[in-house]
């Protein structure tokens, strides 16, 4: 089977009804990102960090996974897919997607301030006090900016070995995720998914842009792939 590797942001969620990182203000939900999403933005209040997430979780309990999530499921019937995805949501699981990497953490999951490898799943408030079993606060499992992102070096592995590779719903703003689409092999196909999309036909071989949305022009490329 070939493998066909997908590189999601949070444009693919926006059809779900979660709001995309930079909306046209510059803002996440209202807020400049280093107040809620930096170890400084945390060092400076936790409550503010902490309500900020609580939001999104009680958000995504909400909100359910759209045809552009469901499509990339039906993709696994004639190929070897493996998703990396910039988002913290789970709407891919839900969709049934089998592998999915998250590269900046996820929202279901918080951990230990004292001990990274203490992760637990968590869908409700995380609150001052809610403790690991060091008795270290606990924070969201997200990677902040600023922070490593551990799970990289496993995503470039994956990226190195596509035949074909999808990226969908990001500006390509974030590194090091923005970086994957370079580590491919020579000359693989390329399809960019994005209503405004942030590369060039002429920046790279074999690139297709689908300037849609994730819910109609997922399922045009994996229409192509599969007919
Ligand atoms: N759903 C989530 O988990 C979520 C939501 C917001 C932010 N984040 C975090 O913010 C960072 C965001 O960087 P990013 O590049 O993923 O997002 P971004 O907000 O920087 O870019 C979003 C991209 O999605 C595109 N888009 C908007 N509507 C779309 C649609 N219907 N279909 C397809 N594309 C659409 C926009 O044109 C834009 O290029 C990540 O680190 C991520 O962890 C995650």
């Amino acid at each position: 089977m070939k493998k066909v590797v997908v590189l999601t942001g949070a444009g693919i969620s926006a059809e779900s009804g979660i709001q995309t990182f930079r909306g046209s203000d510059g803002l996440w939900e209202g807020h400049d990102v280093m107040e809620v999403a930096s170890p400084i933005g945390w060092k400076n209040n936790k409550s503010l960090v902490l309500d900020f997430y609580n939001k999104r979780r009680a958000q995504l309990l909400q909100v359910s996974p759209n045809p552009g999530h469901l499509a990339l499921v039906t993709l696994e019937e004639m190929f070897e897919v493996e998703i990396i995805t910039q988002n913290v949501d789970d709407l891919h699981e839900r969709a049934g997607s089998k592998n999915v990497l998250h590269l900046h953490g996820e929202l279901f999951k918080v951990r230990s301030t004292k001990n990274s490898n203490l992760i637990y799943e968590w869908k409700k408030d995380l609150n001052i006090g809610d403790v690991c079993e060091e008795k270290a606060q606990l924070r969201p499992h997200i990677v902040w900016f600023g922070e490593d992102v551990p799970m990289l070096n496993k995503a470039v592995e994956i990226t190195f070995k596509a035949d074909i590779l999808l990226i969908i719903g990001t500006s390509m703003k974030v590194y090091p995720a923005a970086n994957l689409i370079n580590y491919t092999k020579p000359n693989i196909p390329i399809y960019f998914i994005d209503p405004e999309p942030s590369v060039y036909q002429s920046q790279y071989s074999n690139l297709n842009i689908i300037a849609e949305n994730a819910s109609t022009g997922v399922l045009k490329v994996v229409n192509e792939l599969t007919r």
